[in-house]
C-alpha cells in the first residue's frame, strides 16, 4: 500500500507563510516515499491552493459541515476544498472532539458528506491516556470507527489517523510495540466493518528521530504529523523514511 505523509498545521502559518513554505518545500518534495499531503487552516488554503497547483502534493481542510452552503456562519464548506483543487478533509481530529465538541454522530455526516462530493475524508480516532491506562484502548477505538462509518460508503476512499490522545503535541510518543499492538486491533475492526483497504496513519509526537521507527511497524501506512510539520526540514526527512 501506497505510503501517504500528512501534515496537519492546525491554526498556524499565515497566507504568506503558507506560500514561503511551499516555495521552500517544493525543492524537496521529490525525495518523498509516499504521497504528500497538507492540512493548512481554512484562511491560507487557497494559498496553498495557487503554491501547489501543477505538481503531485495533496492538500485538503481540517474540518468541513456537512452541507455545501446556508445559513451556517463560521463553518468551512467541502464544496469550497473542491473548488480550489483539494483532495482530502481531515474529520473528527481529538481537538475537534474535545474542544469543539463533535460527537461521532456529527462526524459520520461529514465524512459521508465529503465522499460524496469526491473528496477523501481522513477520519481521526484516539483514546484518551485515562482510557489507555482504564484498558479500554480497543472498546474506544471500535466505537469511534464503528460510528463515524456508519454512513460511510465501502467503494470510495478513506483514511483513518490512529492518534492516541495522550500523544498529541505532548512529545509523548506511542512505543513502537504500542503502535503495532493498536494499529493490528484498528486494522481488525476495520476489516469487520468492510474497510480493510483503507490505509492507517499514525500521529502524536511523530518526529524524524522516531519515524524510522514507527513506519516498520505492521498496518502503519503513514503518519499525521502537527508540530514537526510546520518546519520543512523536520518534514520533509520525516516524509523520507
Ligand atoms: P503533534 O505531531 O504535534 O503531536 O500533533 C499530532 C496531531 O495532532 C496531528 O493531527
Amino acid at each position: 500500500m501506497k505510503k501517504i505523509f500528512a501534515a496537519n498545521w492546525k491554526l498556524f502559518k499565515t497566507p504568506k507563510e503558507t506560500r514561503e513554505f511551499f516555495a521552500q518545500f517544493k525543492e524537496v518534495a521529490n525525495k518523498a516515499t509516499g504521497e504528500l499531503v497538507f492540512f493548512p487552516s481554512a484562511i491560507s488554503l487557497e494559498a496553498a491552493s495557487t503554491s501547489l497547483t501543477g505538481t503531485t502534493i495533496k492538500w485538503g481542510a481540517q474540518n468541513c459541515y456537512f452541507q455545501a452552503s446556508g445559513a451556517f456562519t463560521g463553518e468551512n464548506s467541502a464544496q469550497v476544498v473542491k473548488e480550489l483543487g483539494g483532495s482530502y478533509v481531515l474529520i473528527g481530529h481529538s481537538e475537534r472532539r474535545k474542544i469543539f465538541g463533535e460527537t461521532d454522530a456529527l462526524i459520520a455526516e461529514k465524512v459521508a458528506f465529503t465522499q460524496g462530493l469526491g473528496l477523501t475524508p481522513m477520519l481521526c480516532i484516539g483514546e484518551t491516556l485515562e482510557e489507555r491506562e482504564a484498558s479500554h484502548t480497543f472498546r474506544v477505538l471500535e466505537t469511534q470507527l464503528y460510528l463515524g462509518l456508519a454512513k460511510a460508503d465501502k467503494t470510495k476512499p478513506v483514511v483513518i489517523a490512529y492518534e492516541p490522545v495522550w500523544a498529541i503535541g505532548t512529545g509523548k510518543v506511542a512505543t513502537p510495540e504500542q503502535v503495532a499492538e493498536t494499529h493490528t486491533d484498528v486494522f481488525n475492526i476495520l476489516s469487520k466493518l468492510g474497510f480493510a483497504q483503507s490505509p492507517i496513519l499514525y500521529g502524536g509526537s511523530v518526529k524524524p528521530d522516531n519515524a524510522a521507527g514507527l513506519i516498520k511497524q505492521p498496518h502503519v501506512n503513514g503518519f499525521l504529523v502537527g508540530g514537526a510539520s510546520l518546519e520543512v526540514k523536520s518534514f520533509s526527512e520525516i516524509a523520507a523514511v
